[in-house]
């Protein structure tokens, strides 16, 4: 007998498009797990600062994603034995993890991983090549997009009530980099699947957008 697999929901987007909230919501609603992907690439960012790898240096960056040493213990995040739960939220790490995600080594050594968060009852994965790449085949494909100026002030106001402080106009101008880079690359880039649903969330709350997935999946259980 084939074992049936759990359910997943994708939400894919750039940085600032508030996917990580929504996934947190969605994930919540449904008591089902979640995977926010873009920690493993800041934590392969942050693993090549602390081992002195150069992020131009596929080889051993592939190394690195094939042996990192990861462990989640509920919301914390801990490399090494080390909680760096917060160190890996920094703008500086996130530019280092784009660059890094741009090897195709590095993101098929990444992909078991991702896949093993495929549990029952269910699972919601953020990222920017969820439902393209390594979940094609789920129930529901969401892709958020918003404004650059928004992302730019949501992110700025997030990094501020952790007390780290930036510069908006400088942050404006590396999510730009950082989008091109991620929509640029030749493998797994941001794009919508063709068959995700997308969505501006510009001019909507976190809970009509959480209502707009809902609707999604709702939809797609039915067909
Ligand atoms: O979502 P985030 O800001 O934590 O992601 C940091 C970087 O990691 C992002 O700029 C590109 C890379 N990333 C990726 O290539 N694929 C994913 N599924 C998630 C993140």
């Amino acid at each position: 007998m084939t074992k049936r697999k759990a359910p997943v929901i994708t939400i894919d987007g750039a940085s600032g498009t508030g996917k990580g909230t929504i996934t947190h919501c969605i994930a919540k609603k449904l008591g089902w797990n979640f995977l926010d992907s873009g920690v493993l690439y800041r934590v392969l960012a942050f693993a090549a600062e602390k081992h002195g790898i150069l992020l131009e240096d596929e080889a051993a960056l592939t190394t690195l994603a094939e042996q990192l040493d990861i462990l989640f213990s509920s919301e914390a995040i801990l490399f090494e034995g080390q909680e760096i739960t917060d160190l890996i939220r920094t703008e500086k790490i996130g530019n280092s993890a784009s660059k890094a995600s741009v090897f195709p080594g590095v993101r098929t050594a990444l992909l078991s991983r991702q896949r093993a968060f495929q549990k029952m009852p269910g699972l919601v994965a953020d990222g920017r090549d969820m439902g393209t790449v390594v979940f094609p085949d789920a129930e529901v494909k969401i892709f958020l997009t918003a404004s650059p100026e928004e992302r730019a002030r949501r992110r700025y106001n997030q990094l501020n009530m952790k007390g780290i402080h930036v510069n908006l106009a400088a942050l404006t101008e590396e999510l730009r980099e950082r989008d091109r880079r991620d929509q640029e690359r030749a493998v797994a880039p941001l794009k919508p699947a063709l068959d995700a649903v997308l969505i501006n969330t510009d001019p909507l709350t976190i809970e009509e957008v959480v209502e707009r997935v809902m609707r999604a999946l709702e939809k797609a259980k039915k067909q």
